[in-house]
């Protein structure tokens, strides 16, 4: 608590981003945010990817004010924080009702500030962790985080942003969608926590800091309005879904490795299939997809990797963005890491990028 005003409270809160190895793409409800398929993720370290966001509600403030990356932003503008914020209020005005002892700080206006600690709208989901945090922070700010559920708020992060819902839970988190119009079935569960494959990496490769041409969004949209073969992947998620849990609770890696690039690419065939079309991946990303293709065939027997092979070393996968993370084992990752500065060196003066777990490597400067 930091503040001159006995009747100001302050939080600063900060959320980790999620990547999916089976992507959420496409609405069912534009409004309530419900998906045409489920999905899963695993949820990163927060010492490595997050949003930090400070939320002050304050009696002297006279609207809600929301800064991010040290810009203001148009609130008015931005209607999936006026709908989490308007849910976040109305839990607490009916506590207010309840207890008549309880300080009105439903009626207090905001003032958000949030910063991400890594390319923002660059396909590294910063929707993810920006909403997640978003909700957690002004639930505290107003006293309702306490006599929530983690699941409640993960149902009110995903009115903000669909795949914030799995970044209030860690470890590998599946968002079942549900089947009901209200959507209170459309919820985030963690299948397994974070202690449950501790080998489990992620090397995020930061190929453009820059924000993408279409956000995700309006991608998924308009593919929603456009592709056929939207429906054939809707058609086949949840055999996947069941699958990538069952490689999951194995810590089978080369059935969890060929199902993640599958769907990464699935994904992107189904961005190219919009029409007009979406392309996430730029050059750089297709040279990894052809680096860890190669790679992995060296393991894979007879120097092919086809479907159902073992041997897997690496795993890629691109979210709306021409960003590559990829899924390795602990053991392999200083070979992917000396691998990935062989070919893609980094900048003049840079010197080897060490970092790895998680963390935003800075991959090559270009742009898409
Ligand atoms: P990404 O691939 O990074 O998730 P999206 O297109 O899904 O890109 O979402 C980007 C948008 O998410 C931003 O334009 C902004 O509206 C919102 N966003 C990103 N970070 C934050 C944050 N820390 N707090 C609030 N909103 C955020
Ligand atoms: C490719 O959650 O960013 O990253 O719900 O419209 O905010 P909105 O979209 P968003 O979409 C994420 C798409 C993805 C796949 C995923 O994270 O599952
Ligand atoms: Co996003």
């Amino acid at each position: 608590m930091l503040s001159t005003n006995p009747h100001a409270f302050e939080v600063t809160v900060s959320a980790p981003v999620n990547i999916a190895v089976v992507k959420y793409w496409g609405k069912r409800d534009t409004s309530l945010l419900l998906p045409t398929n489920s999905s899963l993720s695993l949820t990163l370290s927060q010492d490595d990817l997050r949003s930090t966001t400070t939320v002050r509600a304050d009696p002297s403030f006279e609207r809600d004010r929301l800064w991010l990356n040290g810009k203001e932003e148009d609130v008015t503008k931005n209607k999936r924080m006026v709908n989490v914020v308007r849910e976040l209020r109305a839990l607490r005005q009916r506590m207010e009702q309840d207890d008549a002892s309880l300080e009105k700080l439903s009626a207090q206006k905001l003032h958000v500030c949030s910063q991400n600690n890594f390319p923002t709208a660059a396909g590294l989901a910063s929707s993810a962790s920006g909403f997640a945090a978003l909700t957690f922070g002004i639930a505290h700010a107003i006293g309702v985080a306490d006599k929530v559920s983690r699941s409640d708020l993960s149902r009110l992060a995903r009115l903000g942003s669909g795949s914030a819902c799995r970044s209030l839970f860690g470890g590998f988190v599946a968002w079942e969608m549900g089947s009901r119009p209200d959507g209170v079935d459309s919820v985030a569960v963690q299948v397994a926590d974070e202690s449950h494959w501790p080998d489990m990496e992620a090397l995020v490769l930061v190929a453009s800091d820059a924000r993408k041409d279409t956000p995700s969004t309006a991608g998924m949209q308009l593919t929603v309005e456009t592709s056929e073969l939207l429906q054939e992947r809707i058609r086949q998620v949840p055999q996947r879904m069941q699958d990538m849990k069952q490689a999951i609770a194995n810590k089978d890696y080369d059935a969890f490795a060929e199902l993640t690039m599958m769907d990464s690419n699935q994904f992107h065939a189904v961005c190219l299939d919009t029409f007009p079309p979406i392309t996430y991946l730029n050059d750089v990303s297709r040279a990894v997809i052809h680096l860890i293709t190669a790679y992995n065939a060296l393991f894979t027997g007879d120097g092919r990797s086809g479907r159902g092979k073992k041997g897997y070393r690496a795993a890629y996968t691109f979210d709306a963005g021409p960003n590559a993370v990829l899924y390795i084992l602990k053991e392999h990752v200083p070979e992917v890491l000396a691998l990935v500065n062989r070919f893609f060196p980094p900048p003049e003066g840079e010197g080897e990028r060490k970092e790895y777990f998680g963390r935003a490597a800075n991959f090559m400067g270009s742009e898409n």
